[in-house]
């Protein structure tokens, strides 16, 4: 059996998502390359959608290309039923670090007014603890100096992302050297520090499901 390369991996758990999706509904939509292929796929499945609510420009404009109806919040009467988003490490209870693609805040805002949250990675993005990927928190650009400290004495070394500027018009620090053995306190932690917009951790709203391609099939962890 030839073993399937990272994209066609994205491509089996996106068709996988696909199957999740109710026609006719409002549909949450994340940010990323694994969502790229599953806006497409939702194209080629014919799904048709009342709208789609996106966490960012990208999603935005990819569904709008392929003839989706995009909205924004303020649309919704009620939570929507599902929201479906890609993660750049997510563990077994599956709680997730994002933002990788730096649309983190929207991506929580989004996720928050959905009644479910469905992942969708391939294997590799599966771990044990949370933080080999560098945390990004989205911060005001005044506040960069005191919340790199505040990052520091928690034990993680902050780092500038180069040339990002997040939708909302703020920058990205990634913070290297983390062990998270604690998301839902250490989300909790970060949000406290002045100037912190949001932070990767997604705990205190971790994913409902995951579906998570590899090799074998695409496997269902609840
Ligand atoms: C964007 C995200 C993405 O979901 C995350 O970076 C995963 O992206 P990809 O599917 O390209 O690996 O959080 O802010």
């Amino acid at each position: 059996m030839t073993i399937p390369d990272q994209q066609a991996l994205k491509i089996a758990v996106a068709r996988a998502a696909v199957a999740e999706v109710s026609a006719g509904s409002i549909l949450g939509v994340g940010t990323g390359s694994t969502v790229d292929c599953f806006i497409d796929e939702l194209a080629r499945a014919r799904v048709g959608l009342k709208a789609a609510i996106s966490s960012s420009r990208r999603s935005a404009a990819r569904l709008e290309s392929l003839g989706y109806r995009v909205v924004g919040l303020e649309s919704l009467q009620a939570p929507m039923d599902l929201y479906i988003d890609g993660a750049d490490e997510i563990n077994s209870a599956l709680c997730m670090i994002k933002g990788g693609g730096a649309a983190l805040t929207q991506e929580k805002i989004v996720a928050s007014a959905a009644k479910r949250f469905i992942c969708i990675v391939d294997a590799s993005k599966r771990v044990e603890v949370l933080g080999k990927f560098p945390l990004p928190i989205e911060v005001i650009e005044s506040a960069i100096t005191p919340v790199s400290w505040a990052i520091r004495a928690m034990g993680g070394d902050p780092v500038v992302r180069p040339g990002v500027i997040t939708d909302n018009g703020h920058p990205i620090i990634d913070v290297h050297g983390l062990s998270i053995t604690d998301p839902v306190a250490m989300e909790t932690a970060i949000n406290q520090i002045p100037g912190v917009v949001a932070n990767g951790i997604f705990a205190l709203r971790r994913a409902d499901l995951a579906l998570v391609a590899s090799a074998q099939g695409v496997a269902r962890l609840q």
